[in-house]
């Protein structure tokens, strides 16, 4: 059969594929971002039956003992499973300016073998000036600024390094793929022959990727399902902490987060940020309300902030920070139907303190109190908290792992806690500090009886 060539269509930002050009992306929205690829359809009567290759039995094979290798940076070891894992590949993503690259030199500074640093980004002379910055010595760093994938794996294969850092993969191109530097054909591309020269010679490799609002460069999203750890940067550039998030990792827990502190002298690890992000306030205010979530291993309190506002008619705004916007309209909507609140002309701004980008969907009840309480103008207590998942039709779920929720109030000065009905079947009473009161509810209309 002859073989036919398809064309099809790429978002740079995410992968997201379609079989027809798209102004908008529907899966992470960025405009302009879809390229043409050319998808070779091979006939499956190609299939070759003739030559099967061998399997082995899972219970045959050795179990191997993984030595990680340890940077020295504590919050960076323990946040990727305890060290680097031999020929992994770890990328690391984040907006521009976050601190990717000072991260970088700071891991690679205690690494004890060579260290091949590929500098696409910025001359040697700049990176000499952020180095003296960090005070680094250590002299296996070899950088190279070079850009062609082909040149920089024959360097490496003469210097042999045990490291390589790329930085950053929308400047490296492959010369035999016919797209500019940036294109999720080239950032595809050259990770794959990364890959394909480090695993077997057992190099571990580091990707950093920006993170772009718009579409021309491809993000670091298009490589998550080929590298072994995603590592992202969250937070804003204009506070001095910056939340490293791990997404992906084959080594280790995920949604684990790490903090660090942007001095003059680089990151510094911080190893008790639980008091980071609540307010701890002494007054209350209206359209606050706090919560308990649990991101990766550990629960965090966070205070939850809500503006309610009247719109200019026509043209109501929805702002989520540090939450996504459809589950903020999910709740807007579920507001409205059970609580008999319009919000229809309204401003609804949402803001979770700290720069956290939360996941946990048992933060919904608080979100919510947050909104009605700056609807109604008036206040919540601060020693409340109210943890729970928010269905469609207003029922409360359970939440996982509230024992380890209640304590942290309590480390924290909560003593009331609201939680889901259905939550009670899952730990004992006796099992919860006396120094916490639980109050249950079934139903989003119940959070009207605290105003
Ligand atoms: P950088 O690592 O260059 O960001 P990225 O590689 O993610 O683009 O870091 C950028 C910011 O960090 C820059 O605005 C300067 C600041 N910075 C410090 O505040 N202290 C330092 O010691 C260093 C090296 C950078
Ligand atoms: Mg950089």
């Amino acid at each position: 059969m002859v073989k036919k060539n398809k064309i099809k269509y790429l978002c740079n930002g995410c992968g997201y594929e379609t079989n027809k050009w798209l102004g908008k992306c529907p899966q992470c929205n960025i405009y302009n971002s879809f390229v043409e690829i050319i998808d070779e359809d091979i006939s499956k009567t190609n299939i070759n039956l003739k030559e099967p290759s061998a399997p082995i039995k899972l219970t045959e094979i050795d179990s191997v003992k993984i030595t990680r290798q340890k940077t020295g940076i504590s919050e960076f070891d323990e946040l990727i499973g305890g060290g680097i894992v031999p020929s992994s590949l770890i990328l690391l993503g984040g907006s521009p300016g976050i601190g990717k690259s000072t991260l970088m030199l700071q891991i690679i500074e205690n690494l004890s073998d060579i260290v091949l640093y590929i500098a696409g980004e910025e001359s040697p002379e700049q990176i000499k000036i952020r180095a003296d910055r960090l005070k680094l010595k250590n002299p296996k760093i070899l950088l190279l600024q070079e850009i062609e994938i082909s040149k920089i794996l024959n360097t490496a294969e003469k210097i042999k390094p045990s490291v390589i850092v790329i930085d950053s993969i929308q400047t490296i191109y492959d010369s035999a793929v016919q797209s500019a530097p940036g294109n999720i054909n080239q950032v595809r591309e050259c990770a794959l022959k990364l890959m394909e020269y480090a695993k077997p010679r057992n190099i571990v490799v580091f990707i950093i990727g920006h993170i772009t609002k718009t579409g021309e460069f491809a993000g670091p999203r298009v490589l998550e399902h080929l590298v072994d750890t995603a590592l992202y940067f969250e937070g804003e550039k204009t506070n001095d902490f910056r939340i490293l998030k791990s997404i992906k990792n084959r080594f280790g827990a995920t949604n684990e987060i790490a903090v660090f502190e942007m001095t003059d002298k680089g990151l510094r690890g911080i190893n008790n940020y639980s008091n980071l992000f609540y307010f701890n306030r002494k007054d209350k205010v209206a359209g606050v309300s706090n919560s308990v979530v649990i991101e990766g291993s550990r629960p965090l309190l966070i205070e939850i902030q809500a503006l309610v506002n009247s719109a200019i008619y026509g043209n109501a705004r929805r702002v989520a920070r540090g939450i996504s916007i459809s589950r903020l309209s999910v709740i807007i909507a579920v507001i409205e139907k059970h609580c008999g609140i319009s919000l229809i002309d309204k401003d609804v701004f949402v803001n979770i303190t700290g720069g956290l980008d939360i996941d946990d969907p048992a933060i919904d009840l608080a979100i919510a109190m947050s909104i009605i309480s700056s609807v109604k103008d008036r206040a919540i207590s601060v020693r409340s908290a109210f943890i729970g998942e928010l269905g469609l039709t207003g029922e409360i779920r359970a939440a996982a792992r509230m024992l380890d929720r209640f304590n942290e109030c309590r480390k924290n000065g909560i003593d009331n806690c609201i939680v889901s009905d259905q939550n009670i079947l899952n730990f004992e009473k006796s099992d919860i500090s006396q120094n916490i009161k639980i109050h249950t509810i079934g139903n989003i209309k119940e959070l009207l009886k605290y105003f």
